[in-house]
């Protein structure tokens, strides 16, 4: 898609339901992003999401028999420890739950152990920039590559994953003109989040798609369908209607 300039469309799924309608609406490729934590379970970050949360997840989107490729994030840790539980936790999210692809945050840090994944048959999208499994680490959400040394780090690190077998990356919350420099550096596709239009594709959290996320979409996402307003409305209206005796009504035999 990339050599042919076609974007690449990516969004999250985390249950069976919402991947068959991102799948129906033709998206490329569905994410069980460890985004789970900030959307679904709860948590301030992705810290707390653990490998079974992520297995219980990935098999229901499997589950969905889409055409769009699902990929399965590594929640927090897993990837920076020994290589035998990494690869073991990438088996378990291909052969039990039924996943395409595994999703590594970190850059040239990660390619060796990516190396070794793809030489073991697993296909490996990599992330860059911001990556939130190390929030706690950076104190905070922010811009990367503003400066020449984090431009050309961020450079490097794609291109490690690139050299590594990675098959795209994710390029999150970069300055353009670093994303630019990192799309034209590398021949796998660039799928960015809050980085730009210079990008081969783009992801953005469903929940900020449908208006669904707690505490409401980062600045750059866009909603396409305010499905949390209309959800509270629906609540709203059912209570009013049981407590006003007009739900349940009873029906002529
Ligand atoms: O977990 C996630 O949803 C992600 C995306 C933000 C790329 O990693």
């Amino acid at each position: 898609m990339k050599r042919e300039g076609r974007q690449v469309v990516c969004t999250t799924a985390y249950d069976a339901a919402f991947a068959i309608l991102a799948d129906k609406a033709g998206v490329d490729l569905i994410l069980v992003g460890d985004s789970l934590g900030t959307t679904y379970l709860g948590f301030k970050t992705t810290v707390p999401v653990t490998v079974n949360m992520m297995a219980h997840h990935a098999a229901a989107v499997c589950r969905a028999k889409t055409d769009a490729l699902v990929v399965v994030d590594v929640p927090f840790a897993v990837a920076a420890g020994s290589f035998e539980r990494l690869l073991e936790v990438c088996a378990l999210f291909m052969q039990q739950c039924g996943a395409d692809a595994v999703k590594i945050e970190g850059g040239e840090d990660m390619a060796p152990n990516v190396r070794r994944l793809v030489q073991a048959g697993i296909p490996v999208m990599g992330h860059i920039g911001l990556l939130p499994q190390r929030v706690i680490e950076l104190g905070g959400y922010r811009k990367f590559g503003k400066t020449e040394a984090e431009k050309a780090q961020l450079v490097a690190d794609a291109k490690a994953l690139e050299a590594a077998g990675a098959f795209c990356i994710v390029g999150e919350m970069m300055a353009a003109d670093a994303a630019e420099a990192v799309q034209k550096a590398t021949s796998v596709p660039l799928i960015g989040i809050g980085a730009g239009t210079s990008c081969d594709g783009q992801i953005i959290v469903s929940t900020d798609i449908l208006g669904l996320t707690p505490g409401g979409a980062p600045s750059f996402a866009k909603i396409y369908a305010d499905l949390g307003s209309a959800a509270r409305e629906a609540f709203s209206a059912y209570a009013a209607d049981v407590r006003e005796g007009r739900f349940p009504v009873s029906k002529p035999l």
